[in-house]
């Protein structure tokens, strides 16, 4: 499997705390079957991250994990915030896809979904690149089912946050998103091995494997659209 979403890289923004936090994570992605990470820094104004550093961070991180034997691999990335996506330059956009195609993890701005998430997808479109919307179920509002489906027809996929499919709280919401098809791909948004959320997704996908509508695209949403955005290959939603 291969987690899209993730704040391993050491020292950054408000994930890992250090390397060995990272490594930490990347044993936990190991142990769930994990074999490749995005690394998804936040790339937002109240986070300090130098965009020209990421790929030595993955250099580092990789090398690491290499030295301990982890059999997971982490790729480049970043958790572009919809209020700085205009900001980023070719180069800059080019360094915070998703592996190596053209997919940016795009975070809304705080509060309700709105339509200049709608509209930022239409300028990352315009760029020749695609949009992954980073967990729009934290952004509630009435009207979020038709806001997703408008992000979707702008051409954005959507990824959801699997943990909150284990929590009492939140799993009926995450059910009917899933079962709606609204949800495409699942990642951990994990951000330490210290605390918060696991990097852990394998548990998330049995649950969708039991709901009757979703099953049959659990291995799309698994296994094919996940390598398809980070390889930049061509592929189409079954659903
Ligand atoms: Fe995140």
């Amino acid at each position: 499997m291969i987690d899209l979403h993730c704040h391993i890289l050491p020292a950054l923004d408000d994930g890992a705390l250090d390397l060995r936090d990272s490594l930490a994570m990347g044993r936990q992605a190991a142990g769930d079957g994990i074999e490749a990470i995005c690394a998804t820094p936040h790339i937002r104004h109240d986070h300090d991250v130098r965009i020209e550093q990421l790929a030595e961070r993955v250099a580092v991180t990789n090398r690491g994990l290499r030295d301990e034997g982890v059999p997971v691999t982490v790729l480049q990335g970043g958790e572009v915030a919809e209020t700085a996506v205009e900001d980023l330059s070719e180069e800059e956009l080019s360094r915070v896809t998703l592996g190596s195609g053209s997919w940016v993890l795009l975070e809304p701005a705080p509060g309700p979904l709105s339509d200049s998430l709608t509209r930022r997808v239409e300028h990352l479109t315009e760029r020749g690149h695609r949009a992954l919307i980073a967990h729009p179920e934290r952004h509630l509002s009435a009207d979020m089912y038709e806001r997703i489906a408008a992000l979707i027809a702008a051409g954005a996929l959507v990824q959801a946050t699997a943990d909150f499919f284990l929590r009492e709280r939140t799993a009926d919401g995450m059910r009917s998103l899933a079962e709606a098809g609204l949800i495409h791909v699942l990642s951990s948004d994990a951000h330490s091995s210290h605390g918060g959320r696991p990097v852990q997704i394998s548990e998330a996908f049995a649950v969708l494997a039991r709901l009757d509508s979703v099953a049959p695209h659990v291995e799309w949403m698994r296994d094919i659209a996940p390598r398809a955005i980070v390889e930049g290959k061509d592929f189409s939603v079954p659903f």
